[in-house]
């Protein structure tokens, strides 16, 4: 046997027992006729002692094993004259009698501890060295009780998990596709899937009511600390349901994960609708734990003053962050610095600080009265001490994203964006369409199988732009964790959405044939959603990106520094495919 016990286990309670351990040489030290070595596995550490006056051979040994070598030994577990109060093991030690050296290791290219000295790149290279680190270990093993407690709480609600292929054709999340050639076929190509959207609700055709997947998907997406090119869906479907079965389904299931796995209870989720979203926070994904609402600030700046800037705006609003007039005019510069970056694009930012005389004092003092400045004051609801913050623009839409980055920056800075705490909404009542610039025509804001709130059918004949979608996200600490909808069922509404998005009959049946056609055998009302596993798992473990809760992440090129891939392949393997490669000449 390797081994009885594991290195996280030993406590006094097993002081006189004989123990057999195996794991990694986390280090050791050598304190006069004594050798210490920390042995580590997946479970803890546990410190062993080897001692020159009984063994000196095997205490020899000991002082030669290295970082990482693998080991065996047999001793016994003894109490710890000094005990380390940080390690679960810390009030024993074994006291060994037989060490076996069962691998031996390299010297590790960083230190293998809580605190790396290695930096991302190479821990990434190194990614089997840095998963053994504990903290990266932890992340896997909340990932793994989550994708647990998922399927225990959907098996209990009757869900049936089913895979679904990965080898189909473009599926309609509206990223590019990666594409996979096929040898049998020359010069055709499967796409993988952007999720499993259209095979799940083929599977609610089929009947099954009540599925789910905890499943991969792929997307060629710039990426982010919340994206990456493969990443896997918790992705959900039901029949014969309303919106509101759904979000109380999946309300239940966050419920679950978050008493099973975090041991908090959450309240109701308050639901807001997308317009409120936008007006209020200028996202679809609005971060709640804190407030700051936007107040919208049209009829009091513009046209009530000289100040050219506003009276120009199609949009003015501002936030009112409590207690912060003691801003610096330095640190009012940077705050404009920040709005100014490329990304976020304002062109400047408007302060006002409320003095402890309760007067108000603004950057464009000299083109407002005071009654105006009074009725902003009021408008913000601020109070002495406050400082105020507006952005204005020609285009509503940017000056809200604008506002919002400013929040969210205010937020972090006051500290009101503690990772520890958890504040959960629904977003509803998306729009159907959103305008693409690029394409020069509406788009569907979730995908082309969303349906379109009853009440605006009516609307899409005149202004499609207006109707509003049966479509929800959920959102946790400003990041959406997941999003569906209800589906269209009737092929002839369904052709009439195709139209709308541009696509003439033909190229609808060419893309969406199978569906359309499966929807002729009587497709039952169906609705669903996917979470973003990835997203809702690193929100538990209060991490800044996703890749650190997946075990084998893509770099921001989309590259697996450690496989080194994406590669070339041969031209055998070009041939037989029938490719040929045309690199850009650069
Ligand atoms: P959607 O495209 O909103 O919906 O995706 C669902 C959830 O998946 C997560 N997600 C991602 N996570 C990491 N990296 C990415 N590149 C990435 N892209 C998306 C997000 C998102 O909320 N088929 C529909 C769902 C449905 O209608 O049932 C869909 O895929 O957390």
């Amino acid at each position: 046997m390797y081994r009885t016990k594991t290195c996280g286990e030993l406590r006094l309670a097993n002081v006189g027992e004989s123990v057999t351990l195996s794991g990694w040489v986390q280090r050791t030290r050598k304190m006069g006729g004594m050798t210490f070595v920390d042995l580590r596995d997946r479970y803890g550490i546990t410190q062993l002692v080897f001692d020159e006056q009984t063994d000196a051979d095997q205490c020899e040994r000991a002082n030669k094993l290295g970082r990482e070598w693998v080991i065996q030994i047999i001793g016994e577990v003894s109490e710890r004259q000094s005990k380390n109060k940080n390690l679960p093991t810390g009030d024993i030690e074994i006291i060994v009698r037989q060490l076996n050296v069962l691998n031996e290791s390299i010297t590790p290219p960083f230190t293998i501890e809580e605190q790396s000295d290695g930096g991302d790149d190479l821990r990434m290279k190194y990614r089997y060295l840095d998963l053994r680190r504990p903290n990266v270990r932890k992340n896997l093993e909340l990932r793994h009780k989550f994708a647990f407690e998922v399927r225990r709480y959907l098996d209990e609600q009757g869900f049936m998990e089913i895979e679904t292929p990965v080898l189909v054709n473009s599926t309609p999340e509206g990223a590019r596709d990666f594409v996979v050639p096929s040898r049998m076929n020359p010069g055709q190509f499967y796409a993988l899937p952007q999720s499993p959207q259209t095979l799940k609700q083929l599977l609610m055709v089929a009947g099954m009511d009540r599925y789910f997947q905890i499943v991969k998907c792929f997307r060629d997406e710039d990426l982010r600390a919340d994206r990456q090119p493969e990443f896997t869906q918790i992705d959900c479907e039901m029949s014969f349901v309303e919106q509101e079965d759904i979000l109380q389904m999946f309300e239940g299931m966050s419920r679950h994960l978050f008493k099973s796995i975090l041991n908090i209870d959450i309240p109701t989720l308050p639901r807001m609708s997308w317009a409120d979203a936008m007006k209020y926070y200028g996202s679809d994904k609005p971060d709640t734990r804190f407030d700051m609402k936007f107040v919208e600030l049209m009829d009091v700046l513009k046209g009530t003053g000289e100040f050219g800037v506003f009276n120009e705006a199609e949009y003015i609003g501002g936030i009112c962050c409590e207690g912060q007039a003691v801003y610096t005019r330095k640190q009012l510069d940077q705050l404009t610095d920040f709005v100014r970056r490329p990304q976020i694009g304002a062109k400047g930012l408007v302060y006002a600080r409320v003095g402890e005389d309760g007067v108000l004092k603004s950057s464009v003092d000299k083109f407002y009265s005071p009654e105006v400045l009074e009725n902003l004051k009021n408008a913000m609801n601020a109070k002495p001490g406050d400082l105020i913050l507006i952005i204005s623009g020609p285009d509503t839409l940017k000056a809200r994203k604008q506002l919002c980055e400013l929040r969210l920056e205010m937020g972090s800075r006051m500290g009101l964006r503690p990772k520890d705490k958890f504040s959960c909404l629904w977003v509803i009542d998306f729009p159907m369409y959103e305008w693409s610039d690029e394409e020069q025509r509406l788009m569907a804001m979730h995908h082309p199988f969303t349906s379109p709130k009853p009440e605006d059918i009516p609307l899409l004949d005149t202004d499609p732009a207006s109707v509003r979608a049966n479509a929800y996200d959920m959102v946790i600490n400003g990041v959406e964790v997941g999003g569906g909808s209800i589906r269209i069922h009737d092929a002839k509404l369904q052709q009439k959405i195709f139209e709308i998005l541009g696509f003439t009959p033909e190229q609808a049946q060419q893309k969406f044939g199978f569906l359309m056609n499966a929807f002729k055998y009587g497709a039952p009302p169906h609705g669903g959603l996917a979470y973003g596993l990835d997203r809702f798992v690193s929100l538990f473990a209060q991490l800044d990106s996703i890749r650190d809760c997946i075990a084998f992440p893509k770099n921001n090129s989309g590259r697996d520094v450690m496989l080194d891939a994406p590669g070339f392949i041969d031209q055998s393997q070009l041939d037989e495919l029938s490719l040929a490669v045309n690199l850009p000449q650069d």
